[in-house]
């Protein structure tokens, strides 16, 4: 091996360090914990950091066995009640100001001297780039999301020049407009791009944004969370289109960074029952008393809140149905007693239901959930690691993005994967009642074997790309990554 022929202190400094960042929100750190771990089992030395609110909600089921270091924030977790949801998007935007501070901290405290650093950072947090330039290492970008997502990011330049950024309220409803980006097989309406580039984003998001995105082809390389064969065309032209990557930046998918286990076993996974001892008997047994593929689970991730006026037709839909449902509602900031949250549904919501519907405000174990035989459908904001733990689960989707990159993401599912059915929403924004039971009747009912026959057809490349396409991408990665520390 090339270091036995250096003398021990050289030897050291070769190692290559990756430090891991994520950005401070559960859909992030999820993913991100998964690469550390994949770096980690390839032998290259990995340290996590990660802001110091969020490390106390990383979920237990991931066990990671490298180094964590937190990084203070200003977040006081006495006072301010901050869970693994919910609040977490503004505070997050905060804490990214607080992380870069405290990053900088770290690296000045001299503990990486004995090896050759480089960042893997999220996509989100554009402060890297200039750390990484101010002490000459590599930065290489982590993007969690979809490489449709990934494409469109990159093609803001392209984009900047034809619409205007921000786009106004009339800009999205306007019929007319059609945006082709490069290796995405539709044409996309305005309203399908980022909500982050619209005018009613706060500015500060949208300035971070649109400086990620702008920073994406300055990246060492890119490592997305998705897989060749999901996506095609889109990896085709990001790798090759000079409107998307004039830098020819090396894209590797590596994806679905998922546990393993979740990916090649399609039983219900027993090891992770013991780390949810107190919701999994309430869950299981009531799951277990359903039959096949019969219930539809609802979650809009961690992040997303919906309004009541959303919750009310959301529950009138399910209503009218007359399908099982397991419901995960994230409580509303002012709401924090449960009883208060109940009070979020139509009156007599839970009696009429009764037996055939499940309701929770707290943090699911979404894996087990989607494990269970008796879920047959996902209702879902179309996070990206929602929809990729429903492909590998083989489980049909309904879709109703909230916002960021999901409407992408539905586009996704909707119209290249065909796994799911969208969820139309009215010009207020809203999805009604007849809506939604249109889309649970079609998903749950006449349309499931088709949708599941194609989700099962996803999951199985799914399956063949974690040993395969995306095995492959993960080694050469890391062949660049040690061939760095030698030179
Ligand atoms: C966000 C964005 O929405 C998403 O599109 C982006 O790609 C990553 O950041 P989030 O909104 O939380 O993430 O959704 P999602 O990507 O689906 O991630 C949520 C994660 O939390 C999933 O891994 C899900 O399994 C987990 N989760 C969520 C739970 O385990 N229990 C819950 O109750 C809610």
């Amino acid at each position: 091996m090339l270091c036995y022929a250096m003398a021990p202190s050289e030897q050291q400094a070769s190692y290559p360090h990756a430090l891991v960042l994520p950005f401070p929100a559960q859909g992030h750190i999820i993913p991100a914990l998964q690469l550390a771990n994949k770096l980690l089992s390839q032998g290259i030395r990995t340290t996590f950091i990660c802001a110091q609110h969020r490390i106390n909600l990383i979920p237990t089921t991931l066990r990671f066995t490298g180094r964590v270091v937190a990084l203070p924030d200003k977040v006081d977790l006495e006072k301010e009640k901050v869970d693994a949801g919910v609040q977490s998007l503004c505070r997050s935007a905060d804490t990214v100001e607080d992380m870069r501070d405290s990053f900088q901290q770290l690296l000045n405290s001299d503990q990486f001297s004995d090896s050759r650093i480089f960042l893997i950072s999220d996509f989100l947090l554009p402060w890297t780039a200039d750390i990484a330039i101010k002490i000459n290492i590599p930065r290489y970008v982590f993007f969690p999301s979809s490489a449709t997502a990934l494409s469109v990011s990159m093609y803001l330049p392209s984009l900047m020049a034809q619409i205007h950024i921000p786009l106004r309220s009339s800009d999205l409803h306007q019929c007319s407009t059609f945006i082709h980006v490069p290796g995405l097989p539709k044409l996309l309406a305005p309203s399908d791009l980022p909500s982050a580039f619209r005018e009613d984003c706060p500015a500060e998001s949208r300035n971070t944004c649109v400086k990620s995105c702008l920073l994406l082809r300055e990246a060492s390389a890119i490592v997305v969370n998705s897989f060749s064969e999901l996506e095609r065309p889109c990896f085709r032209a990001l790798q090759n289109d000079q409107r998307l990557n004039s830098n020819q930046t090396k894209i590797y998918s590596v994806g679905p960074l998922l546990q393993l286990d979740y990916i090649n076993c399609p039983e219900f996974n027993s090891e992770e029952r013991e780390h949810h001892p107190v919701e999994e008997p309430s869950y299981t047994k009531w799951l277990d008393t359903q039959s096949s593929a019969s219930v539809l689970y609802i979650s809009f991730g961690s992040i997303a809140q919906l309004s009541v006026h959303q919750i009310h037709e959301i529950a009138h839909g399910l209503e009218k149905s007359t399908h099982p449902f397991l419901w995960v509602i994230r409580q509303p900031e002012n709401c924090s007693e449960s009883t208060a949250a109940y009070s979020l549904l139509p009156d007599g919501f839970q009696i009429r239901t009764k037996g055939r519907g499940f309701i929770t405000f707290t943090w699911a174990p979404q894996l087990l959930i989607l494990s269970h035989p008796s879920t047959g459908g996902f209702f879902t904001h179309c996070g990206w690691n929602s929809i990729l733990e429903s492909i590998c689960r083989g489980i049909p989707v309904l879709a109703l993005p909230q916002f960021g990159e999901q409407d992408l993401n539905c586009r996704v599912v909707v119209d290249e994967l065909q796994i799911g059915v969208e969820v139309e929403k009215g010009e207020d924004g809203v999805a009604g009642r007849e809506e939604i039971e249109r889309a649970v009747r079609l998903v749950m009912g006449e349309k499931g074997a088709e949708l599941r026959k194609k989700a099962s057809e996803w999951m199985d490349a799914a399956r063949m790309a974690s040993v395969g396409s995306s095995a492959a991408n993960f080694k050469s990665l890391c062949n660049k990554i040690t061939s760095y520390a030698y030179t």
